[in-house]
């Protein structure tokens, strides 16, 4: 009797269920009414009135080690059942892909967030919009060139229902709206009727600023603009201006900076000049302000605008616009870790 006592306590204690059945087996062998402890409990009133006292103990004692030997096998199973009850099974079982900013969105936050250190703040307009809002109050003159079918997308054979072929519409639209002092910066979609290579799209971004209020001088424009490029392509970059021509800005200028992969030296990208051009930009021509009434010989304003796929070209060197618009997955996930 002693010796089976001690046998099944070694046995009970070295115990191990890797599930709830291996568990219930377990029980029904040794802590069940048919189980080996009470078959031994049944055993006992054959065991000598001298020993009673000690198998007593001993039986006792295995009741419980087996006893306790269950809980703790319990206890395990109990803390993973719970464990799976709070985890979902309806949950992939791949981690979830983040997605990436798109390289034009990346380059127009990044051009706001320059201007906006220096007080611009942002107006929007719409992109489908009459000729007075693009052509006419920015001082095109009727016959110009941009308002012809071969340029500028008409909707419904409508000649004063246009798509926008540059943001600058958005001046026309904020000077009648607002008074002077008026610092803003205006990004969108614009609209040209060309046809589609790898450099020119009929659609794609502009970002445009104005600046209205009393004094302001062209030496204005040129500092704003020259720290825009150092923000945005380095502190050694240097900006040069051309004079150019827009029928809504007198002087106009356009503005290049030293090319930034070069450094200035030359290379196949500035075609050996040394300089990428960038954007447009001049003083507003007082018919402008007239046109949208604003006085003329109070205010004075400056006004510039730049293609955002020019900009994350020159950034990112992308060498195919048509890449901005084709969502190709293994193009837009090379910008993940610019986000
Ligand atoms: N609207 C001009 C363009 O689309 C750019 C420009 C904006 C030029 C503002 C001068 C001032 O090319």
């Amino acid at each position: 009797m002693k010796n089976r006592i001690n046998q099944l306590l070694e046995e009970v204690n070295q115990l191990i269920a890797s599930n709830q059945d291996e568990l219930e087996a377990l029980r029904i062998k040794y802590l069940s009414k048919k189980g080996e402890v009470s078959a031994l409990f049944n055993d006992f009133r054959n065991v000598a009135n001298e020993d009673k006292r000690e198998v007593g103990q001993m039986l006792n004692e295995l009741k419980n080690a087996a006893q306790d030997k269950f809980n703790e096998l319990k206890e395990s199973f109990a803390g993973s059942s719970t464990s799976d009850q709070k985890s979902d099974l309806t949950r992939t079982a791949d981690p979830v892909k983040l997605g990436t900013r798109h390289p034009l969105s990346l380059v127009k936050h990044e051009i706001i967030e320059i201007f906006s250190r220096i007080g611009f703040t942002i107006a929007e307009g719409p992109e489908i919009e009459d000729d007075w809002h693009v052509f006419g109050a920015l001082n095109f003159a009727p016959e110009h060139p941009a308002r012809d079918m071969q340029d500028t997308f008409f909707i419904e054979q409508n000649p004063d229902v246009l798509l926008r072929t540059h943001t600058s519409s958005v001046q026309s639209h904020i000077m009648t709206q607002q008074k002077p002092p008026i610092r803003k910066l205006f990004p969108g979609r614009v609209y040209r009727n060309e046809a589609i290579s790898y450099r020119a799209h009929c659609f794609f971004h502009q970002v445009e600023g104005l600046y209205i209020d009393k004094d302001v001088s062209f030496a204005d424009l040129k500092q704003a603009l020259m720290y825009f490029a150092k923000e945005m392509f380095g502190a050694e970059t240097e900006i040069r201006l051309r004079p150019s021509y827009f029928p809504f800005t007198e002087p106009s200028a356009e503005m290049d900076i030293s090319c930034n992969l070069c450094g200035g030296k030359g290379c196949p990208f500035c075609k050996h000049t040394g300089w990428v051009e960038i954007l447009g930009c001049g003083m507003v021509d007082p018919n402008v302000l007239e046109n949208c009434g604003i006085d003329s010989k109070v205010y004075s304003g400056y006004a510039f605008g730049m293609g955002v796929e020019r900009i994350t070209n020159l950034k990112y060197q992308v060498k195919d616009l048509r890449l901005f618009s084709e969502n190709d997955v293994r193009f837009l996930e090379q910008f993940e870790s610019a986000n």
